[in-house]
């Protein structure tokens, strides 16, 4: 049996169903789920600095500048020797420069695979719009597809409502972002060998079906 799990990154738009996969996936592999996204809305939640200096960036759909991010990502995989044990990466890198600076911090840990999680444009503003997410525990629910009572969590009951950044003009920034600063990052993991494509547009149960065959064919190629 494997002493590790994968180290794993899900690239892709807002909207993609890089939160809904991930869950599943950490979960499956038994391995750690970073979002940043999510690490963020905490702490805004919790009205600590980081939130407070991360609040002013995210709900106009601007990134949060590289330092800070890149510092909670590394406070983090080092817990419990993560970045060893292996890990799924939501929503990070999403820079050249955090690219950079997580094979600099990974070194001889590299990444099994980046997985580009593909999905058109005009898809991901659908889901966006009706995405509706639990403000206690994250889990991620659709207007087409809600809660069972309604307005409450099926997972832990919390109050289920739209994420502050999913406004019109935010959205389109957060795309527009996508294109300038993650694309790239896309081609760094093309040219590593690192890089794996799934089509993110499907539904939900085929794309984490194709996902876990991608992840584990690259992680079972390597010595672990
Ligand atoms: P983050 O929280 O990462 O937001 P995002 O990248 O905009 O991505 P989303 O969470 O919107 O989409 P997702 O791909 O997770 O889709 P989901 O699974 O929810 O980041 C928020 C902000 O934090 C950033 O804008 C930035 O300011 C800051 N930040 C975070 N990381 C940063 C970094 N590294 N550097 C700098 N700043 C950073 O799915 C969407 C909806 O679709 C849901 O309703 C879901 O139920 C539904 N859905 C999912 N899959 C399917 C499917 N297959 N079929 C149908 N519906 C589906
Ligand atoms: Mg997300």
């Amino acid at each position: 049996m494997s002493s590790r799990g994968p180290r794993l990154v899900l690239i892709g738009k807002q909207g993609a169903g890089k939160g809904t996969q991930a869950v599943r996936v950490a979960e499956s592999f038994g391995v750690m789920r970073l979002a940043t996204g999510d690490l963020f809305r905490a702490a805004i939640n919790e009205g600590t600095e980081i939130g407070i200096e991360a609040a002013a960036f995210i709900n106009r759909g601007e990134l949060v500048p590289d330092e800070s991010v890149i510092d909670l990502v590394e406070t983090h995989l080092v817990l419990e020797d993560r970045q060893k044990r292996g890990f799924v990466l939501d929503g990070f890198p999403r820079t050249q420069v955090q690219a950079e600076a997580l094979d600099k911090f990974l070194g001889d840990f590299s990444l099994d695979v980046v997985v580009d999680l593909d999905v058109p444009t005009e898809i991901v503003l659908h889901r966006i719009a009706g995405r509706r997410v639990c403000e206690d525990c994250g889990a991620n629910f659709h207007v087409d597809n809600p809660p069972k009572k309604n307005a409450f969590c099926d997972l832990c009951g919390g109050e289920v409502v739209q994420r502050a950044d999913d406004t019109e003009d935010s959205v389109m920034r957060r795309l527009e972002l996508y294109e300038i600063e993650t694309l790239p990052v896309i081609q760094h993991y093309r040219r590593s060998g690192a890089l794996g494509r799934v089509d993110g547009s499907q539904e939900a149960d085929r794309v984490f079906s194709d996902l876990l065959d991608l992840v584990k064919s690259r992680f079972s190629a390597r010595d672990h």
